[in-house]
């Protein structure tokens, strides 16, 4: 048989991850070719600017400022999308998919949007469509679902996915300090973006979400679908009390299908310090699966940075399908519809922090508009009182409730006369 020559890779983007990766390729060339049964080869990349200089120097030749002399060269096979963001990397997969090559891509916002329309123009032109790399950088999760886990019906996703916001909340637990300082420091020491909004907003969480969770239940799940709070209300008084309750606190993204609706969520949520999520702490993501087949299972380990995201685990399972012929071999085509229940309908425990006048009556009243709202009351600590001992802090823990019945509750409740102000509510989910 004649020899097909190498795998003829090109890279949209050689930033830190695409530096990575070209990396990988090159030092470990010997390795993969071995692994894969054929030699795999970086034969373009696309540079903002050539003369830049960089970690790793590609041979003459390699690096263009023109996207078509990848995504419409007849000596490409792969292409590599690691641009981000929405817009020119979705324009530029789909003229890949049009041309021929197969996509790899660690592009969460590219795959949360439009996911389920690329995966069919790949499906419908004959080639892949890898995104290994867009959720969790290296932690195998998009394959399980794809391959090894297809014969499972899966009912939940819990997920700790955006190592920023657990790096910040690991922070504030361990020091008891607030969250404007551990923002400053984390921005500080590199570990948070200068403008940190896409993650401490949860929209990251989000778009990972969607990928994981159209993967799960085999529906579209899209960003929109996905109810949404972010970090930036949390407060050191929290954690305190969080921890007097036996709980920590994490931007916890949740999905789950139930009787025929899918719910999916991120935001602060108080889970059992004992267990395995609350104990995955800093930059570390964990992803906790429910399967008819498999039951629980949880996956550990660094979700983001150079090394991890470029661990290549796409290009190796490509490139082996490729070396044997078989492409396409796990299509993946996502069912249009579904419906979603609306964070209102969600049922869920409930932790209130609020600031009450210290008098007689007040707890009565206080109780008295939560049982009108049909939210029963597990637990009330009066925590501390003001310099001048006229208002007192309360934390309320409540039995399951639906979410429009718990929000109407505290909004009666804030209203009141004896209340200075409610600090805040966060979801309780008793994750084991
Ligand atoms: N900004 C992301 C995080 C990393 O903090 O997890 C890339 O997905």
């Amino acid at each position: 048989m004649s020899d097909p020559g190498p795998i003829r890779v090109g890279m949209l983007g050689l930033g830190n991850v695409g530096a990575g990766v070209a990396a990988v390729l090159f030092n470990k060339s010997e390795q993969l070719a071995d692994s894969v049964g054929r030699g795999i080869q970086l034969r373009r990349a696309l540079v903002r600017d050539p003369a830049r200089s960089r970690p790793i120097a590609p041979p003459p030749g390699v690096l263009t400022t023109d996207p078509q002399q990848i995504v419409a060269a007849d000596d490409i096979d792969v292409v590599i999308e690691l641009l981000g963001g929405l817009s020119p990397a979705r324009e530029l997969i789909e003229a890949s998919i049009a041309n021929g090559k197969h996509v790899v891509t660690a592009n969460k916002e590219v795959m949360a949007h439009h996911g389920a329309e690329l995966l069919a123009q790949a499906a419908e032109r004959g080639v892949d469509l890898y995104f290994e790399a867009s959720v969790g950088a290296g932690i195998p999760l998009i394959g399980p679902f794809r391959q090894n886990l297809t014969a499972n019906q899966f009912s939940a996703v819990e997920a700790i996915i955006n190592g920023t916001t657990n790096y910040i909340l690991t922070r504030m637990a361990a020091e008891g300090s607030d969250y404007g300082a551990v923002l400053s420091d984390a921005q500080r020491l590199g570990y948070a973006e200068p403008d940190p909004a896409n993650d401490i907003e949860g929209h990251d969480a989000a778009y990972k979400l969607a990928v994981l969770a159209t993967l799960a239940f085999g529906v579209e799940v899209r960003p929109e679908s996905i109810y949404r709070e972010g970090i930036a209300g949390l407060a050191a008084a929290d954690f305190k009390a969080a921890a007097d309750l036996g709980y920590g606190i994490k931007l916890l993204a949740i999905a789950r299908l139930r009787d025929g609706a899918v719910e999916a969520r991120v935001h602060p949520t108080m889970i059992p310090r004992g267990c395995l999520l609350c104990q995955v702490g800093g930059v570390e993501n964990a992803v906790r699966i429910q399967g008819d087949l498999i039951g629980n299972a949880t996956f550990v380990g660094r979700g983001a940075g150079p090394e991890p995201t470029a661990s290549v685990a796409d290009l190796i399972d490509l490139s082996h399908n490729l070396a044997l012929g078989a492409h396409a071999r796990v299509p993946l085509r996502v069912g249009a519809s579904c419906s979603f229940r609306p964070i209102e309908q969600v049922r869920s425990r409930y932790y209130l922090r609020l600031w009450v006048k210290d008098q007689p009556g007040v707890l009565a009243r206080i109780g008295s508009v939560f049982g009108a709202h049909q939210v029963s009351i597990a637990a009330v600590t009066q925590k501390e009182t003001d310099d001048d001992a006229s208002l007192a802090e309360l934390v309320i823990v409540t039995h399951q409730a639906v979410e429009r019945d718990m929000q109407a509750a505290v909004n009666e409740a804030g209203a009141l006369d004896i209340t200075d102000r409610v600090a805040n509510l966060i979801r309780i989910e008793d994750i084991p």
